[in-house]
């Protein structure tokens, strides 16, 4: 009765134990794990993943404003469209920098703007000056 049972786990250990030696990714399930040879060369095309951070930062400082605020503007495509035609929220396209920075500041600050500003406390909040000044002169480019 008791057989087949030991049977089976002896069976399933054996097959874990060969796919963990063989590190087989389909095995394994480290399809996305890079070991040995590959991750020499990996660093070898892309650098270690310090060097991949740091290039990342160092990009990040050179983007423009412009740039930097269309990234942020990812969050806010759902409401006002990727053109800023709008939707669910006002349009924004062909709002001057100053109107942009004033009303999300006013937004941040928990201000009331229109009847649905509640909808932009929240999107607001965590935005900093830069963040606001950033996303204003995408805008602008709209
Ligand atoms: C959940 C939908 C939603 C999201 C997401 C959203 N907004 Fe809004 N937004 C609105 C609504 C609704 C209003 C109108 C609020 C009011 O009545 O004051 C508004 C108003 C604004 C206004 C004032 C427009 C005007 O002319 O009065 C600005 C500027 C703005 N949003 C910018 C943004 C930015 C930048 C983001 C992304 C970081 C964003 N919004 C994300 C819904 C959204």
């Amino acid at each position: 009765m008791r057989n087949p049972i030991v049977i089976f786990c002896i069976g399933m250990t054996a097959l874990l134990y060969y796919a963990m030696e063989a590190n087989n990714p389909a095995w394994s399930g480290n399809g996305n794990l890079c070991v040995d040879d590959c991750y020499e060369q990996t660093v070898e095309e892309e650098g270690t993943v310090l060097e991949v951070a740091q290039a990342k930062r160092e990009a990040k400082k050179k983007a423009s404003p412009a740039e930097l605020g269309k990234e942020y503007y990812a969050q806010c495509i759902a409401c006002h469209g990727a053109g800023g035609e709008g939707g669910v929220g006002p349009k924004l396209a062909g709002q001057s920098v100053e109107d942009i920075t004033s009303k999300l500041s006013t937004y941040r600050d928990g201000g009331t703007l229109g009847s649905q500003s509640a909808l932009m406390w929240s999107v607001a909040k965590p935005m900093s000056d830069k963040d606001i000044q950033n996303l204003a002169e995408f805008v602008k480019t709209l």
